[in-house]
């Protein structure tokens, strides 16, 4: 189960009267129920808890959410405990991590660690590393090179090793746990690495989880790795990730090749963004660990028949994966899942006879030159295909035709779509028309297959037609807004803080709405972005940017974690020190990433910063202004059901203390309804020439 359908289901299962009514006592009132706030000190109650919606709000604080936000607050706790807490009483099962086991790993990571220096301080020093200093400076790779990769040797003989790390106070059964000694038959253990030269598998965190060990020159087998262990899962870790993941994003590209080598090559040569899958082909996991970083992708690869393999199914793999999880893509009106995929991927073919490594070390301006030439996936394809045929005789064209028509179906671009049938049509010397008539009716088949196995493909929501979602009545309050928030993807206008969506199936996508509108572009420009709104808020006199402009529970998990991480000051990355968190909030991190990364290509101007500062400053008060309807809305209701005067007394008083909240916030969100003029650094704001802001209906 994803993060996100774990959070639904325990709100379905969860009743939100019960939880909160083991703090709060409740009291039925109407269609709600009512206690005294547990945050704030009061004698009559202005704390309700609404049944339908599974929300709550204190009138007379202003605090509200859902089940996630009270224990949260409440306890005081961070996300992870809380859902640990609330999945535990749902009896939604979570995959956990011990302490035990964790303690566990600790020590794997330990060993690992002692083995690395051992390694290489064997290549450094004595005699024996002699052969390997030998044999690195042969192949040209540097000093700074052996160092960053943490480049070692491990000398000759059975028990080197084994006993450095008894040493140090490993038992030989953890040893073998970590794959670095193998157990012998009659008792006892040797040694897995033997006169080898040491490369250390590091993770994203550039923690050593495994060891590759490549003979001193020819030699079978060529390479032997660690086995898997707790640590490590080769179908899960990338080589050169944590050196290469700044350049990948900075460039948004990946360059994939095959060997340790040629990624240390490269990185040696200034070639940053380029990374191998663990010698066999790339899986989904990689792929999708890869794709938080770039989504372009850059096969690097041998222009023998092993390296058109390999690239092949790497670029299914890419594809598949990356339809899997619902690709954002942008359209007229908003973002939807769309299965065009084949633009982001694509191939460039060393020379014959070379690897990448080659290449490098003979030229590095040719190498920069291939992956600059790299071509789209769709021609190679077409091209390796047209290559297998004799496209001279009639059976040859139509294998030919028949083996990219799976390809041709995939394209989503229409454009594009008959830019290709056009080029297959050509290079088949057929007509345009037969080809398309032939993709059709492969479509028709594609169709009739998939009905008959009965597993409807993730459900794609038809696009609504253009003009449904150019004017949502709340623009009313922005004047001039040019173009809708792009989150509206549904045709429905600003949806209400809680909207009553049916459960999110597991395997949909999460939705993008305004607060992760919002959220994405605030980390994707924190540096910048987050202290100017806190100005910007200061000067119209409205609260600061905080937590409770969320009510959703990872979105707030994130808010925090960035407010914490700000406040410190950090020379880490942003993005480097969310890698270190629970895994749910970094996935949705990398989500909300992505989506303004995705957001801002496709809308170039908000790359300006003004454009991008009155979008999070609209977006903020839009927000907040939704919220205060809601709670109005509420209030309503609490009102027509006060059970006493003096209740109706303290509701009345909130009423009016929210109605004036909500004219400050409609009046500042109107200061932003035409364009800012900037000098200076100085603000300066055009008042409006539209007359002010019509007010909103009262709900
Ligand atoms: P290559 O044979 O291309 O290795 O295998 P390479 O890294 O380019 O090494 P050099 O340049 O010959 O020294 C590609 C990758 O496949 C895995 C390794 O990850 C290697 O980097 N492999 C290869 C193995 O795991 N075991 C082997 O025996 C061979
Ligand atoms: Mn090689």
């Amino acid at each position: 189960m994803t993060q996100y359908s774990v959070i639904q289901e325990i709100k379905d299962r969860l009743d939100v009267v019960s939880v909160i009514g083991r703090y709060v006592q409740l009291k039925k009132s109407g269609s709600s129920y009512k206690g005294l706030c547990p945050f704030h000190s009061e004698k009559t109650p202005s704390f309700h808890v609404f049944p339908q919606t599974n929300t709550w709000k204190c009138f007379g604080c202003g605090a509200g959410g859902d089940i996630f936000t009270f224990v949260e607050k409440r306890e005081n706790l961070p996300f992870p405990d809380v859902l640990r807490m609330l999945a535990r009483e749902a009896g939604v099962p979570l995959e956990e991590v011990r302490p035990e086991v964790r303690d566990a790993r600790q020590r794997l990571l330990d060993i690992h660690n002692a083995a690395t220096s051992f390694f290489q301080s064997n290549l450094l020093t004595g005699p024996e590393g002699e052969r390997a200093r030998v044999y690195l400076a042969h192949r040209g790779v540097s000093q700074e090179a052996i160092e960053q990769f943490q480049l070692g040797f491990a000398r000759d003989g059975w028990e080197h090793l084994i006993h450095h790390l008894k040493s140090k106070g490993y038992s030989l059964e953890e040893i073998i746990q970590a794959g670095l000694a193998i157990p012998r038959d009659t008792g006892g253990a040797y040694d897995r690495f033997r006169n080898r030269l040491i490369i250390p598998i590091r993770d994203v965190q550039g923690r050593v989880i495994a060891f590759g060990g490549r003979i001193l020159g020819e030699g079978e087998p060529k390479y032997l790795n660690s086995p898997q262990t707790p640590l490590f899962d080769k179908s899960r870790v990338i080589f050169g990730l944590d050196m290469a993941k700044r350049a990948i994003r900075a460039r948004d590209q990946v360059v994939l090749v095959e060997g340790y080598m040629d990624v240390i090559s490269a990185h040696q040569r200034g070639f940053k963004n380029v990374v191998a899958a663990m010698g066999t082909s790339l899986t989904s996991q990689q792929v999708q660990l890869l794709s938080r970083y770039s989504r372009n992708f850059v096969f690097a690869l041998d222009a023998d028949a092993a390296g058109a393999r390999a690239t092949w199914r790497g670029v299914m793999i890419v594809q598949e994966t990356l339809s899997e999880r619902g690709v954002l893509a942008p359209t007229s009106s908003g973002f939807r899942t769309e299965k065009r995929l084949f633009a982001d991927v694509s191939i460039a073919i060393m020379p014959q006879g070379q690897d990448p490594d080659d290449v490098l070390r003979q030229d590095p301006e040719q190498w920069r030159a291939l992956i600059e030439n790299a071509i789209p996936v769709v021609d190679y394809i077409i091209q390796q295909t047209a290559a297998q045929h004799d496209l001279a005789t009639a059976s040859g064209k139509s294998q030919f035709v028949a083996e990219v028509l799976p390809t041709l179906s995939k394209i989503g671009d229409a454009i594009q779509r008959r830019h290709y049938i056009g080029r297959v049509a050509a290079l088949a010397r057929v007509r345009e028309i037969d080809v398309e008539e032939a993709l059709a009716q492969f479509e028709r088949g594609e169709r009739r297959r998939s009905l008959k196995r009965k597993t409807p493909e993730s459900p794609i929501p038809p696009e609504p037609p253009p003009g449904v979602v150019d004017q949502p009545p709340d623009n009313a309050i922005l004047g001039a807004a040019e173009e809708p928030p792009l989150w509206m993807d549904d045709g429905t206008a600003s949806p209400a803080p809680e909207p009553a969506l049916p459960p999110t199936p597991a395997s949909q996508p999460r939705r993008i709405g305004p607060e992760e509108h919002l959220l994405g572009l605030m980390l994707l420009h924190h540096d910048t972005l987050w202290p100017w709104l806190d100005a910007e808020l200061a000067g119209l006199e409205l609260d600061p940017f905080y937590v409770e402009d969320f009510t959703d529970p990872l979105n707030r998990a994130i808010f925090q974690i960035v407010e914490d991480y700000l406040f410190d000051e950090p020379e880490e990355d942003l993005v480097d020190f969310i890698a270190r968190l629970d895994d749910a909030v970094a996935d949705h991190f990398h989500l909300l990433w992505h989506y303004a990364q995705v957001f801002e290509k496709s809308k170039p101007k908000y790359i300006q910063e003004q454009h991008l500062q009155r979008e999070v400053v609209t977006g903020l008060l839009r927000l907040r202004l939704e919220k205060i309807k809601e709670t109005l809305r509420q209030l309503e209701i609490a009102l027509n059901e006060a059970a006493t005067p003096e209740e109706r007394r303290e509701l009345s008083n909130s009423f009016i203390e929210l109605t004036f909240a909500r004219k400050k916030l409609e009046k500042s969100l109107s200061r932003y309804s035409q364009t800012m003029h900037w000098t200076h650094n100085r603000r300066i704001y055009v008042m409006s020439s539209t007359p002010p802001a019509a007010p909103v209906n009262d709900a």
